[in-house]
């Protein structure tokens, strides 16, 4: 089971949003435990104060060592193998394959979110394994960022997404392409159509146009993944044809929507 304890003043932002959904429902069908734990509960002063002003001066409140070092002490009361995250910009930066190695870590996930201005650095020095970042932005608090990583590592527990889709594919990673565009009814919406050929029945056309649409959009918006992505000769054929018609392109707007 995939369980993470998030060390927030905030824990109810933790549990509205992972009681939801896929979330919700992987802990319900006890694939996951996730657990929003409030660090001013191991503050031990009268007030319960978390944060104080920073050595050096300047503006900003820090998040104080201790009472993070007491809400820890206290999870590694069962003796249970932890892995720490610590939520911030100056990170190693997230993606698919943290997320396959955090699900692939058999420890618990302990994640500490920061608030104000940081955290006393020797939460880092002295508890942390993982500096993790989302990307070259900052955020408020570690708790949107926390929630970011707990929704990606539960979505790759086998069941998670339900059988519909489990069973469609036999792997649960990213293939390292961005994703194909996707339709429903109507087949003519504001006057835009759905390409013809997912209408057609066809199948083994519809996962062609498919694949080249992901190798369209990731050569037009992120080229640099397909340089890491594992290509075909297939794959090679369908990027030939892709140049050939981005370059025949008659007109230059912008096309945001490909
Ligand atoms: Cl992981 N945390 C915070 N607080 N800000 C961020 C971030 C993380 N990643 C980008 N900005």
């Amino acid at each position: 089971m995939f369980v993470c304890e998030v060390l927030t003043l905030f824990p109810g932002v933790i549990d509205v949003y992972t009681e939801e959904s896929i979330l919700g429902r992987a802990q319900s069908a006890g694939l996951a435990r996730i657990y929003g734990l409030n660090i001013r509960d191991f503050a031990e002063d009268r007030h319960r104060i978390t944060d104080d002003q920073p050595y050096g001066g300047g503006g900003g409140m820090v998040m104080k060592a201790e009472p993070i070092y007491r809400a820890v002490e206290h999870l590694r009361e069962d003796g249970l193998p932890r892995r720490i995250l610590f939520p911030s910009p100056q990170g190693r930066r997230f993606d698919q394959g943290f997320a396959e190695e955090l699900v692939a870590d058999n420890r618990r996930l302990v994640i500490i979110c920061g608030r104000y201005e940081g955290v006393d650095e020797r939460v880092v020095a002295g508890l942390v394994d993982d500096e993790v970042s989302l990307g070259d932005y900052v955020l408020t608090g570690g708790e949107l960022a926390a929630l970011a990583i707990i929704d990606a590592c539960v979505r790759l527990l086998p069941g998670a997404l339900g059988d519909e889709r489990s069973s469609c594919i036999d792997s649960f990673s990213w293939d390292g392409l961005l994703d194909y565009p996707h339709y429903t009814r109507p087949a003519v919406f504001k006057g835009m159509s759905v390409p013809e050929i997912l209408l057609s029945g066809n199948h083994a056309e519809i996962q062609r146009w498919r694949r080249k649409e992901a190798l369209r959009r990731t050569l037009i918006r992120r080229p640099d993944l397909l340089k890491a992505a594992v290509l075909d000769k297939e794959d090679q054929k369908l990027i030939t044809e892709i140049k050939k018609e981005e370059g025949n392109e008659q007109d230059h707007r912008p096309r945001g929507r490909i």
